[in-house]
């Protein structure tokens, strides 16, 4: 079973995506499985990992609406040695979606059940803000 680390804070610029990053490659370096989930429209761990936002087939917002599998989503990096659920501006309308949708706050922990068996540690880079909570873990 894995560990699930939410980097969280209202404030933005505070080092939220440098921690999930660095954290994520620090503890693949040490050989623990990891995933990286950016859950940031503005896509920032995504790039910081080497992969282009704007070049997404699916992203963690696909995931979360339920329009791509989670394991078909995930990248797998090589050179990083752990895994990334990608990002990018999409994630806005996510929010939107979801207003409505019952259940909401589970989407993502649902999605996570079905690989999180594959993972030491799951790392969530999380947006600045303290609207709708889409993602409780
Ligand atoms: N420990 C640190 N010391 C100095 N600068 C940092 C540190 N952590 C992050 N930064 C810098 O602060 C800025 C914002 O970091 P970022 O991780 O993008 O914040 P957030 O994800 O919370 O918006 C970036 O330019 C980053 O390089
Ligand atoms: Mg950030």
């Amino acid at each position: 079973m894995s560990k699930i680390l939410a980097v969280t804070n209202q404030k933005g610029g505070v080092g939220k995506t440098t921690t999930s990053v660095n954290l994520a490659a620090s503890l693949a370096a040490t050989k623990r499985r990891i995933l990286l989930i950016d859950m940031d429209p503005q896509g920032n761990a995504t790039m910081g990992s080497g992969i282009n936002k704007h070049e997404l087939a699916t992203t963690s917002c696909d995931v979360l609406l339920g329009d791509a599998e989670i394991d078909a989503t995930i990248i797998s990096l090589e050179d990083w040695r752990y895994d990334l659920l990608p990002g990018n501006s999409e994630l806005t309308l996510a929010e939107v979606k979801l207003m409505n949708m019952f259940g909401r706050e589970f989407k993502l922990k649902t999605a996570l059940e079905a690989v999180s068996a594959n993972y030491d540690y799951i790392i969530i880079d999380c947006p600045s803000s303290l609207n709708m909570p889409i993602s409780r873990i």
